[in-house]
């Protein structure tokens, strides 16, 4: 299956990505993740990029159409994580016959609770939250033991501005997956496990048309 997740910064992508590669094995793209790498790995591509990361702005459509065609082979079932965000991404992957859209929704009040309390593992990028995904350790990651940091994006000034792009630039791709009658819209405010299920329960109906 080749799925793509649409939803607003903080909506949960990454956490039901997560749940829906290891349920049907498929491979995660987040673009987020690629941008972060790239940036740590310094890069051409992430010194080019760090400008628009920085102040919680969209990456330039050919930057970004030509990191995730670098990505994808084309063969291998996968979830696009963050990818498309504008309708010329969307366009750009046309050819790839994507089988369903799913879009997370949840209202913004919810979603700053969750940006403001998100922490990142500083070394293997686990993700937690200080309330509703806590480590076993305060600050320490279960997975790797190292420390836990805020992702510099997480700070109140930078989550408007990219509410301000999710709202004009990502928000059109609702109605345009709606015409092609491959979206299908989630209720992703309840708590996590609540939501897994739903998504791998509309998932698995999907695998079976
Ligand atoms: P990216 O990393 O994709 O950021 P985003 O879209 O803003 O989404 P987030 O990663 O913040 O949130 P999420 O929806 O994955 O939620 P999560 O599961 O972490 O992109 C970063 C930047 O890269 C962009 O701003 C842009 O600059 C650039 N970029 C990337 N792709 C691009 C593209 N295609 N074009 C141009 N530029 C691009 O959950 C959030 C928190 O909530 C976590 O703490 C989690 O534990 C918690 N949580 C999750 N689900 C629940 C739940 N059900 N209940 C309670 N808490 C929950």
């Amino acid at each position: 299956m080749k799925l793509i997740l649409l939803g607003a910064p903080g909506s949960g992508k990454g956490t039901v990505s997560d749940a829906l590669a290891s349920e049907f094995k498929l491979k995660h793209i987040s673009t987020g993740e690629i941008c972060r790498e790239e940036m740590a790995k310094n890069t051409a591509f992430g010194t080019e990029i760090k400008q628009y990361m920085d102040q919680g702005r969209l990456v330039p459509d050919e930057l970004m159409i030509k990191a995730v065609d670098s990505t994808i082979t084309g063969k291998e079932d996968y979830i696009l994580d963050g990818f498309p965000r504008t309708i010329p991404q969307a366009e750009a992957i046309e050819k790839q016959k994507i089988d369903a859209v799913i879009n997370l929704d949840v209202p913004e009040a919810e979603i700053i609770k969750r940006l403001s309390g998100r922490r990142m593992c500083s070394k293997c990028n686990a993700g937690y939250h200080i309330n509703y995904f806590k480590p076993k350790k305060e600050g320490i990651c279960d997975k790797c033991g190292s420390k836990l940091i805020q992702r510099p994006d997480d700070t109140p000034k930078i989550i408007s501005k990219r509410f301000k792009d999710y709202n004009t630039k990502t928000k059109p791709l609702v109605e345009y997956y709606q015409k092609k009658k491959l979206l299908h819209t989630v209720d992703a405010a309840p708590p996590p496990e609540v939501v897994r299920k739903s998504v791998i329960g509309l998932v698995g109906k999907l695998n079976k048309k």
